[in-house]
């Protein structure tokens, strides 16, 4: 690092305090204001990797407070509703799922005992007790999916909603969103198109999709039979399925450290469970893992960053790592920033609308710590790099145009100050493994 670099590196992690201070509203941390004014699940989890590089306490009070509102079956909702914020739709009313405080109906990527286990190797004296309580709840969430999301067994866990992706608008989504029926769905006035352009974000058609599916949630008490037998929207995101994986096996290593034989065994069975499932999201046509319809037996035609996630859950083959390797060198060469969330080639890839083809860093985070995995660290440090160049050149946006490095969505946002602190900074030293 030169000296100006340095200095430029240095004030960029005080923004990124300050932006995770600023968003901090005591125990959870809004993703950004305005937009997001709530508790988003995996964004807290980001967020509590980034507090870990400056303030560990800080970090295990906001995965305190997200477990804290899991259902009793075991789930950890996608949003709490802490205070009620008109500015954000849909709200508590439209979820209706009787909890207090109120919550979300669906779940999100477990990002969690991935990150769990990190801090707990920078936190080595935790309170044995803290550090249970989270194992227990991890391992009650997993088993949720293992029962909610896989009903019949086969190894590979559903989403019942583009949401709980958390990769909302992916051409993936569209032709099993297709099969939704809107005819139900009343008059309703979005707020994100109040906050950011209309062009950055999801169409009309998409969320009235997304609300026909939480007006059946709700008129099912989201209740898990009813969703796993009759939601319109019943897909195996790779995404979903590779960070689940890998987060069984970093709660097996949590679950051994502690000493609870039991509870790691249990994770590694359900792990062992989705690598062979994993199997049946390979699409030899397409050269990669695909998000399958489950309702239809159907793969995506389309490829978006989450098949390298792959790569991240440690499930795939050599001679298939080299092939995605393969095609995330190609991807790369396309574009000027990595890592695009949707295929630079194809005729769907849109640079600046969500889902479609901006950088996110907290999936770069994620493709590079696989990358890694699989011996090619100068891949994960030009990702690094990127997401650097990206945040010094525009900020600390929710998402970058791959082929500008405009900054995207909402601002000051708090995963990418996060990932900032704990990966793309150069003056962060801790090794991504
Ligand atoms: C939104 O409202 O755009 C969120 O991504 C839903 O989780």
């Amino acid at each position: 690092m030169t000296k100006s670099t340095d200095i430029r590196a240095i004030e960029l992690d005080a923004q990124a305090i300050e932006i995770l201070r600023g968003n901090d509203c005591g125990t959870y941390t809004v993703p950004t204001k305005g937009l997001y004014p709530y508790q988003w699940n995996w964004d807290s989890i980001f967020v509590a990797l980034g507090f870990s590089a400056f303030d560990i306490d800080r970090a295990w009070v906001e995965i305190d407070t997200l477990l804290a509102d899991q259902w009793p079956d075991g789930m950890v909702p996608h949003i709490i509703f802490r205070k009620v914020d008109p500015g954000y739709f849909p709200g508590p009313d439209q979820w209706q799922t009787n909890r207090q405080p109120p919550t979300s109906g669906i779940t999100q990527p477990p990002v969690a005992a991935t990150v769990v286990r990190q801090l707990l190797e920078i936190d080595r004296d935790l309170n044995r007790d803290r550090a249970e309580r989270i194992m227990v709840a991890l391992d009650r969430w997993h088993q949720w999916f293992a029962t909610a999301r896989d009903p019949k067994g086969r190894g590979i866990v559903a989403i019942s909603h583009p949401w709980e992706s958390g990769r909302d608008n992916l051409p993936d989504w569209d032709r099993p969103l297709s099969f939704v029926d809107t005819s139900g769905v009343a008059e309703y006035q979005r707020r994100d198109t109040q906050h950011v352009d209309a062009d950055q974000r999801p169409t009309k058609a998409d969320y009235d999709r997304y609300l026909a599916l939480v007006q059946f949630g709700r008129e099912h008490n989201w209740n898990i039979e009813a969703i796993a037998n009759g939601n319109a929207f019943w897909v195996a995101d790779v995404g979903m399925n590779a960070i689940l994986l890998r987060a069984e096996h970093d709660l097996a290593a949590i679950a051994a450290r502690l000493g609870n034989k039991t509870l790691a065994k249990r994770a590694e069975q359900r792990a062992t469970r989705l690598e062979n499932g994993m199997e049946a999201l390979w699409c030899e046509a397409l050269g990669g893992y695909a998000s399958l319809d489950l309702r239809r037996n159907e793969h995506a035609k389309t490829l978006s960053s989450g098949i390298f996630l792959p790569l991240y859950a440690g499930a795939v083959s050599q001679e298939r790592a080299e092939r995605l390797i393969g095609l995330l060198v190609d991807w790369l060469d396309a574009v000027r920033f990595g890592v695009p969330s949707f295929d630079p080639h194809s005729d769907q890839f849109d640079a600046i609308r969500y889902w479609r083809g901006p950088v996110w860093a907290m999936i770069n985070w994620m493709i590079a710590m696989g990358l890694n995995r699989h011996n090619r660290p100068d891949l994960a440090d030009r990702l690094r790099r990127d997401t650097q160049d990206l945040v010094e050149n525009s900020g600390f946006s929710e998402n970058f145009s791959p082929i500008t490095g405009r900054g995207c969505g909402g601002d000051e946002f708090s995963w990418t100050a996060a990932i900032w602190l704990a990966w793309a900074s150069p003056t962060h030293k801790r090794a991504t493994a």
